[in-house]
C-alpha cells in the first residue's frame, strides 16, 4: 500500500516537472523568437541567452513569483524591427512597454490574446495596418497608448467594450472614419485621437458612416 503511495508521488513529481518548465520555456521561447526578429544596435538584449532555461533573470523582463513574464520594458531602446504572433505566448504579461524605438510593420493581432494586460506602449514607432479589433478582448486594459505612428484604417468600434480602459491615445496617425462615443470612449479627451483623418465624433442613434475609409 505505502508502495503504491510512494508510486503515485512519483508520478506526481514526474508529472508536474516538465509542466511547470513547459510553461515557462514557451515564454522564453515567445521573448528569443522576438530578439530574432529586432535589431538591436545598443545591445540592450545582451542578456537574453536562450541557452537559460529561465527567462526571468534577463533584462527588461519582470517576472511574478511563479516566474511568469508580466513586464517587457524595452521603452527608448533604440530597437527596429517587427513584432510576431509569439509575443501572444506570454499570457502571463500586464505591461507591454516598447515605446519610441524604431519597430515597423503590423501590430499582430494575436497580442489581443493577451488578457492580463494592463498597459499596452506602443508609442512613438512606425507601427503601420490597422489597431487589431481582437483588442476589445483585452479586458483588463487600462493604458493603450498607439500615438506617433503610421496607422491606418478606423478606431474598431469593438474597442468601446473595454470598461477598464481608462487613457487610449492614437494621435498623430493616419486613422480615417469616425471616433466611437459609446462606453468609456464618452470621456476620452480629443487630443487622444488628433492628428489623423478622422471626420470627428460619431453621431448617437446614425448608423456610422466611415467617410474616406
Ligand atoms: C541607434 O542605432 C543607430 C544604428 O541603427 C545608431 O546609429 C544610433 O546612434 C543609435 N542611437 C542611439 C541614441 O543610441
Amino acid at each position: 500500500m505505502s508502495c503504491l503511495i510512494c508510486v503515485c508521488l512519483l508520478f506526481v513529481v514526474l508529472l508536474q516537472c516538465p509542466i511547470s518548465s513547459l510553461s515557462t520555456n514557451s515564454e522564453g521561447n515567445a521573448l528569443h523568437a522576438l530578439r530574432s526578429r529586432l535589431s538591436d544596435p545598443n545591445n540592450v538584449l545582451q542578456s537574453w541567452d536562450p541557452t537559460l532555461v529561465n527567462s526571468c533573470t534577463w533584462f527588461h523582463v519582470t517576472c511574478d513569483s511563479n516566474n511568469h513574464v508580466i513586464r517587457l520594458d524595452l521603452g527608448n531602446s533604440n530597437i527596429s524591427g517587427s513584432l510576431g504572433p509569439e509575443l501572444a505566448q506570454l499570457t502571463h504579461l500586464q505591461y507591454l512597454e516598447l515605446y519610441s524605438n524604431n519597430i515597423n510593420g503590423k501590430i499582430p493581432e494575436e497580442l489581443g490574446n493577451l488578457k492580463n494586460l494592463i498597459s499596452m506602449d506602443l508609442y512613438d514607432n512606425k507601427l503601420e495596418g490597422n489597431i487589431p479589433n481582437s483588442f476589445a478582448n483585452l479586458n483588463s486594459l487600462k493604458f493603450l497608448r498607439l500615438n506617433n505612428n503610421k496607422l491606418t484604417g478606423s478606431i474598431p468600434r469593438e474597442l468601446t467594450r473595454l470598461q477598464n480602459l481608462k487613457i487610449i491615445d492614437v494621435s498623430n496617425n493616419d486613422l480615417c472614419g469616425t471616433i466611437p462615443v459609446d462606453g468609456n470612449f464618452g470621456s476620452f479627451p480629443p487630443e487622444s485621437f488628433e492628428n489623423n483623418r478622422l471626420n470627428g465624433p460619431e453621431l448617437k442613434g446614425l448608423v456610422p458612416y466611415d467617410f474616406g475609409c
